[in-house]
């Protein structure tokens, strides 16, 4: 078997037949750190956030990573020390931005269930905008302000009502889901916002779904959203941003996303031709910016083969990588040591005791116990959906800087899984 090529990967490949990322062999961080282990390319980062900037170059724009892609502190430094804001949707993710050195100024309040407690943290803060997402959250974040003596800054979510061509679960553009005010309810949405002496209206904003993979949805959208802010200022609302939110897919296995330069090329053409041109914008990319910027390795422990399938079993789990378990999703998996042997049909699946515990299906792999394996495309949406089930410490994390590789996060063991409970007595 020759090394597998990696499209879709920049800052991963093989070096003869080891896997590196950058300039450091990810068979020797699995020796030094242990399994199952999430390493991160700096620069494979940097350059997912270059495609955006040069999609955007000569614009006002504000990046805002939607860090629930990614949360980890020594990520969050990578986008903040790169100018990025941050798309949050907690206040346990804003207090990670600030304890990461990102800017409050630079941080946008995204979700549907904010707390009284979360709204007035974020405002002693200073964060940049609440993107409100209900009538009634107007409502309470009016009186938060009012009591705080303060206006609050927003933007109001719309419901664009397009439909993203993605998985249902992470579909969040249509009119029956839970997300953004109706098409019809904007106008006196808006005009509600405007008379509430507590809040500033400063912008709009819509996120249409996630890991989306065609440009039509996203022109549609914008077609919609303009549609809107016309009719708003007409009725004399001015809007300083308009923010289209995130979504853009990776290729996870021969998918085709637009790339993100390509995309807003597109995209900021139809604004120029709208007359919206020279407008505030924001966008809140999340996995597009991490998603391909990280693998997973794990060490394969034992091979059980079967009269209908063949399990490889390795040391990572559902609660480390829960895409699969939870969306059916699909991660490549690759050797970090690719060897000229004959390969045989496998269900890779974890040590959890569930059915639903598997990470890649009918993969056909040449392994044997103790080998090491790498699951791609494991920077975004994997550790920030970690969980301890089974009582399983959550992995180490390394971010890899050319030769310099940085532990940023440690093992947990099991005792640091269970101390936060307390044993009645
Ligand atoms: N902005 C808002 C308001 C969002 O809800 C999201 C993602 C984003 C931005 C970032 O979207 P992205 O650029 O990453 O597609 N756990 C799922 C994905 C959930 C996405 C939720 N919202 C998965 O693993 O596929």
């Amino acid at each position: 078997m020759t090394a597998p090529k990696l499209p879709g990967h920049p800052h991963i490949a093989y070096q003869g037949d080891e896997l590196f990322i950058e300039n450091v062999r990810l068979s020797d961080l699995a020796r030094q750190y242990g399994t199952p282990l999430f390493v991160y390319s700096k620069a494979a980062m940097l350059s997912a956030l270059a495609a955006y900037q040069r999609g955007f170059a000569g614009r006002k724009v504000q990046i805002c990573y939607a860090m629930k892609a990614n949360s980890s502190l020594g990520v969050l430094q990578v986008f903040a020390q790169a100018g990025c804001g941050f798309d949050i949707v907690s206040g346990g993710e804003l207090e990670r931005v600030l304890a990461a050195g990102g800017e409050a100024k630079r941080v946008i309040f995204s979700g549907v269930g904010k707390t009284r407690a979360e709204m007035r943290r974020a405002l002693e803060a200073g964060i940049g905008c609440f993107n409100v997402e209900s009538e009634a959250e107007l409502e309470v974040l009016n009186d938060v302000a009012l009591a705080m003596h303060q206006r609050a800054p927003v933007s109001i979510r719309v419901n664009p009502n397009v439909d993203p061509k993605t998985h249902p679960y992470i579909s969040t553009g249509l009119k029956g889901n839970k997300f953004g005010i109706a098409h019809e309810r904007t106008l006196a949405t808006y005009q509600r916002a405007a008379s509430l002496p507590g809040l500033q209206v400063v912008g709009i904003d819509c996120h249409i779904g996630s890991q989306i993979t065609q440009e039509e949805p996203y022109l549609d959208a914008m077609d919609r959203v303009l549609d809107l802010v016309e009719t708003i200022e007409a009725a004399g609302i001015p809007l300083h941003h308009i923010d289209f939110g995130g979504g853009l897919g990776i290729d996870y296995n021969d998918d085709t996303p637009p790339a993100a330069d390509a995309l807003w090329a597109k995209l900021l053409a139809k604004l120029d031709a709208r007359g919206f041109g020279g407008r505030q914008l924001m966008i809140e990319p999340g996995r597009s910016l991490v998603g391909n910027a990280g693998v997973c390795l794990t060490e394969v422990m034992y091979l059980k083969p079967g009269e209908q399938k063949n399990f490889c079993i390795v040391d990572a789990a559902m609660n480390d990588l829960p895409r699969p378990a939870m969306y059916q999703a699909f991660h490549r998996i690759v050797p970090l040591t690719s060897r000229p042997a004959t390969s045989t049909l496998y269900d890779v699946v974890g040590p959890i005791c569930e059915s639903g515990d598997w990470i890649g299906r009918d993969r056909s792999l040449a392994v044997a116990p103790g080998d090491l394996l790498a699951v791609l495309s494991a920077g975004a949406y994997c550790m920030s959906m970690a969980s301890n089930y089974n009582t399983r410490g959550r992995a180490a994390e390394v971010l890899i800087d050319m030769n310099q590789v940085h532990l940023i996060r440690v093992r947990e063991n099991p005792a640091d899984t269970f101390s936060h409970e307390r044993l009645p007595t």
